[in-house]
């Protein structure tokens, strides 16, 4: 009898255990909680004004600045600023081609997002976004367009003669997290 009583008494402290887990759980599964719109939108309007300074600079540079072939492209700048920026941890951004002929082959989409996104921009869109889970965090994935915004483009991309007046030849891509 004694004996039966001290199992039952371990039973009910297994159950109390795995009570104690279950309601630790959802606390866990609490702490990544899908980001509210509020701060999708905070986030995005972040990319939307990142966008704009970027997009700024790089045409302010090759206008004031990029007079021949010679000269250190504006995009070779926006490639190089973008890397050390990655490489500060507060967001990811690239310069990437969308008409499949990159002066760099390293400017191209690399991931599905990128590749999905390449895809939007050439459809029209000029811009798209969607929530991503990367490394246990909650980020927003972001794809803007690049048009031919000036003749002086064409001395070093021939090739974006082709394009058709405001058609997208490129894009920058953003990952930043969701706070
Ligand atoms: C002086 C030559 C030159 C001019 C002018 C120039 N670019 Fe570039 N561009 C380059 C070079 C070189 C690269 C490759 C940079 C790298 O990877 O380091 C590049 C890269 C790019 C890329 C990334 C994809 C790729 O082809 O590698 C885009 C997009 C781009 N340029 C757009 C533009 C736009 C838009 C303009 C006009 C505002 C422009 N470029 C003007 C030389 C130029």
């Amino acid at each position: 009898m004694h004996r039966l009583a001290s199992v039952s008494l371990m039973l009910a402290g297994l159950v109390g255990l795995a009570g104690v887990v279950a309601t630790w759980q959802p606390a866990a599964a609490d702490a990544g909680k899908k980001p509210d719109q509020k701060s999708v939108e905070r986030t995005r309007k972040t990319v939307k004004m990142l966008d704009e300074v970027y997009k700024r600079s790089i045409v302010l540079i090759t206008d004031k600045y990029v007079h021949d072939e010679d000269d250190f492209p504006a995009g070779s700048a926006a490639v190089e600023l973008f890397r050390q920026i990655t490489e500060g941890g507060t967001h990811s951004v690239r310069l990437i081609d969308v008409t499949g002929e990159p002066y760099d082959d390293e400017n191209v989409a690399k991931d599905a997002f990128e590749k999905a996104g390449v895809k939007k921009i050439k459809a029209g869109e000029a811009y798209h976004d969607e929530v991503v889970m990367e490394d246990g965090q909650y980020r927003l994935r972001a794809i803007t367009a690049v048009p031919v915004v000036m003749e002086k483009c064409v001395m070093c991309h021939a090739h974006y003669a082709d394009a058709a007046k405001g058609e997208a030849i490129g894009a920058i891509t953003y990952s930043i997290p969701i706070e």
